[in-house]
């Protein structure tokens, strides 16, 4: 694991997006397409529209989420809405979006749809862009959240679960730890000083299942670069 420094949030925003694009470049010159799941938040949003004025084969790429929340699309805490609004757009605009959300009415009932959905999706996933909450949760895997365990089970063949987080508002469906760590390459994308203690908390010593984002922090399977800026 990797962790990026930057004085600033503006540096940090220019070399995050320039990094996403040269991997998913990479992965059209080797391959013809790339994948890309990104998440919610209110951090990565400068990152988005930074990201989506970069010069791509984007008609080659092919951009999904790593959780979403089980509201309508239109909502403005939506993660579909947020990547439609601000990162399929300028350049990007020319990208396919595989979305998580059904017509189900809950989470739970749209769980094999979105499993369905995401067998679209080129696998692996070239790069994943993870966030982390202020409980060390990351994407929707929230501690101590109902089917937790089985979200985290790295056999139980689950690409996605549906998960009623104690800690934040919202059902929702979440790629499950066997999914993310089926990736190329994981950035997580914090920033404050708040996060940074979340951080700080999360690379010493205590139980995974306290702060999730430790079961990406900790494996050795797939290269992580954590990017902060104060
Ligand atoms: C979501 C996320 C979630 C997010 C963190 C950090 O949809 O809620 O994917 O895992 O990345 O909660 O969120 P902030 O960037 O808003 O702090």
């Amino acid at each position: 694991m990797i962790f990026q420094k930057f004085s600033s949030n503006t540096t940090l925003l220019t070399e995050i997006a320039r990094k996403i694009a040269n991997s998913l470049a990479a992965a059209v010159n080797k391959r013809g397409y790339a994948s890309l799941a990104v998440s919610g938040g209110t951090t990565p949003m400068p990152m988005f529209e930074a990201l989506s004025r970069i010069d791509l084969d984007w008609d080659k790429v092919v951009v999904s989420l790593v959780d979403e929340r089980w509201i309508d699309v239109s909502e403005k805490d939506s993660n579909e809405n947020l990547v439609r609004s601000h990162l399929l757009k300028n350049k990007a605009a020319a990208a396919t979006f595989i979305g998580m959300k059904t017509a189900a009415v809950t989470a739970f009932e749209g769980e094999k749809e979105c499993a369905e959905l995401l067998k679209r999706i080129p696998m692996p996933y070239d790069v994943i862009v993870l966030g982390m909450g202020g409980d060390g949760h990351t994407a929707s895997l929230f501690p101590g959240a109902a089917k937790f365990s089985a979200a985290v089970d790295m056999a139980s063949g689950h690409t996605c679960m549906a998960i009623a987080p104690v800690t934040a508002a919202h059902e929702r469906l979440t790629l499950t730890l066997p999914a993310i760590l089926n990736a190329r390459e994981i950035i997580v994308h914090i920033s404050g000083a708040e996060k940074r203690q979340v951080y700080e908390q999360a690379i010493s010593a205590g139980p995974m299942e306290e702060m999730p984002i430790r079961y990406i922090l900790r494996q050795k399977k797939v290269p992580v670069t954590v990017y902060w800026a104060p």
